[in-house]
């Protein structure tokens, strides 16, 4: 199982000690099979590797600029900066990026630069509350999935974050059983049969009782819930108990 924390535009220096109980944690439970995966700020990537340094937590980046080359890009980070400074995992297609304009061929885009680079991609898809009601849900998320990753003939390095939008910071959770039969219809997209798939939206400690119950996930991206250590250790313990 995967639990990737999301800090979104989150977190500061000083908070990063908080970050020992996780460590400690991970380290007790190192032979479990879960991987813990913080996308912090990019400010914070370096810290954090230092301080992960021989612990099993990965890192990741939160989004990046399309081209694998440097340039004149003011404002913007690549894929290759990411991993430079110990990146091995980047989130695409995230729809708060969407939102501020971001369209499926453009995350392909990203998405095939991250690759040759060597990156490992949780490409978040999922629909908006209007999508749902108008049952466009399978639409979009063949869309998605299809623009996102046209080209890509090796999906071995993607991880797919199921989001949906209506979900993402307002305490929502989809119905048990929509989750369930949307995941698989994702899986069903994919002729690797283990194709990881993550649930992301609004996961926390009172609900992954639910949440884990769902078969075919195999782990969760957590936005809001991951900045409070005690509560993603709870996130992760509960999962397994
Ligand atoms: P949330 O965010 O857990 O705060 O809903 C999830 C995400 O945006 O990845």
């Amino acid at each position: 199982m995967y639990f990737v924390a999301n800090w979104k535009m989150f977190g500061d220096l000083k908070g990063l000690n908080s970050l020992n109980d996780v460590i400690k944690f991970a380290m007790k439970n190192k032979r479990k099979n879960f991987k813990v995966i913080y996308c912090p700020p990019s400010t914070l990537i370096f810290p954090l590797f230092k301080k992960f340094k021989n612990t099993p937590i990965d890192l990741g980046g939160q989004n990046s600029h399309e081209s694998e080359n440097y340039g004149p890009y003011t404002g913007s980070i690549n894929s290759k900066m990411l991993m430079d400074v110990g990146a091995k995992y980047l989130i695409l297609g995230h729809s708060e990026n969407r939102q501020s304009g971001e369209n499926d061929r453009l995350i392909n885009l990203k998405i095939k630069s991250a690759l040759k680079i060597g990156l490992k991609i949780i490409f978040c898809i999922g629909e908006t509350l209007k999508e749902k009601q108008n049952n466009k849900t399978n639409q979009i998320l063949s869309n998605q999935i299809k623009i996102g990753l046209n080209g890509i003939k090796n999906k071995s390095k993607i991880i797919i974050a199921y989001e949906p939008v209506w979900s993402i910071g307002t305490g929502l959770i989809p119905k048990l059983s929509d989750l369930n039969s949307l995941i698989l219809f994702i899986k069903k997209k994919f002729k690797n049969k283990s194709q990881k798939i993550l649930y992301g939206g609004s996961v926390n400690e009172n609900n992954i009782n639910q949440l884990k119950t769902i078969n075919s996930v195999d782990g969760f991206l957590v936005g809001a819930a991951s900045q409070d250590a005690k509560k993603f250790i709870d996130i992760i313990k509960k999962t397994y108990n």
